[in-house]
């Protein structure tokens, strides 16, 4: 699969995912076959004012390639003066968050709020194609009230205002995560547009891949919630061989994210891979209890000596 111009590991990408896409977790999916990873959503405001969170968000390892970052906002300025940000400079696409259903993004007009103005989301597309000279994508949902989609729209919209891209997650707004995506909306986007269409949205395992290949017809698939603590999803899906030694990938893990944020803010990142890694194991209750009550990293550390 290829977007404009760059070329992807495999068709199966990883989504943005607030809080447990840092650099670590997207350097582990890469290295099992991810074929695009995407930092969590980045605030163009943030960035442009020169918060030292946004920094940390926009670390990446060599390895973890090609890669995309994902930029939220609704004023075409900030959107154009954060793409063309030098720290944007490792990232080879950048994608634009349409369907952040959050109540403080939402109500500022940003994320999901943007599907509701199709001309402003394309003028948006186009400052950040003008600001960074890349493939610039767009992540939407199906729309903002249930019954009522918008996605085929803004889709016509983006693609015109020169999106590479889009993935469609199609639950709508007010359904934040819960109920079943619906991917007969990822199919009429696909059928109208031009460009590759990524389908993403309850796809965990064979079955449901096959089954959102079928109902979307899309070019590409987006995991994010079934990725969690199982980063060799990918390798599995693509019917390749792999090993899984949840010790080394967690230690792994762990030296990454030190490399570039301190070890309060690593424990803190940990605490809630680790209840991840741990999932469906005799032992998940106790990195649970465990986890919720570590302070420190050497409390994380001594999680991981004892279970995995
Ligand atoms: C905890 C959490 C954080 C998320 N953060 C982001 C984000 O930063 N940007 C984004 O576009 N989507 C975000 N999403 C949405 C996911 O990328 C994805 O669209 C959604 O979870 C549906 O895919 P899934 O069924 O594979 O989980 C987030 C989802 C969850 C559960």
């Amino acid at each position: 699969m290829n977007i404009g111009g760059v070329q992807l590991k495999s068709n199966l990408l990883l989504a943005p995912i607030a809080g447990f896409t840092d650099a670590g977790f997207r350097h582990i999916c890469a290295s099992y076959g991810a074929g695009l990873t995407c930092t969590e959503l980045v605030s163009a405001k943030g960035l442009v004012y020169g918060g030292k969170g946004s920094e940390e968000l926009l670390f990446t390892t060599p390895e973890t390639s090609p890669r995309a970052v994902q930029l939220f906002g609704n004023d075409p300025e900030f959107i154009f003066k954060a793409a063309a940000d030098e720290r944007l400079k490792p990232f080879d696409i950048i994608d634009i968050n349409m369907g952040c259903p959050v109540k403080k993004v939402f109500n500022n007009g940003e994320g999901s709020a943007l599907m509701a103005n199709p001309e402003l989301a394309a003028e948006v597309v186009r400052a950040a194609i003008e600001g960074s000279g890349k493939p610039v994508t767009v992540k939407m949902r199906a729309g903002i009230r249930q019954g009522e989609p918008i996605a085929v729209e803004l889709a016509l919209a983006v693609q015109k205002a020169g999106a590479c891209a889009v993935t469609v997650h199609p639950r709508y707004r007010e359904q934040f995560y819960v109920g079943a995506a619906d991917h007969s909306v990822t199919r009429a986007v696909k059928e109208a547009l031009d460009i590759p269409v990524i389908a993403n949205g309850d796809i965990t395992d064979f079955e449901s891949l096959s089954r959102v290949k079928e109902e979307s017809g899309a070019d590409g698939f987006m995991i994010a919630r079934g990725a969690l603590g199982r980063p060799y999803i990918f390798r599995q899906l693509l019917g390749q061989e792999y090993d899984f030694d949840a010790r080394k990938v967690i230690a792994e893990h762990i030296r990454i994210l030190r490399s570039y944020t301190p070890d309060r803010v690593v424990a803190n990142l940990m605490k809630n891979h680790l209840c991840h890694y741990a999932k469906g194991k005799s032992f998940a209750k106790e990195v649970r209890v465990l986890a919720g009550q570590a302070k420190c990293l050497d409390d994380i550390m001594r999680i991981v000596d004892a279970f995995f």
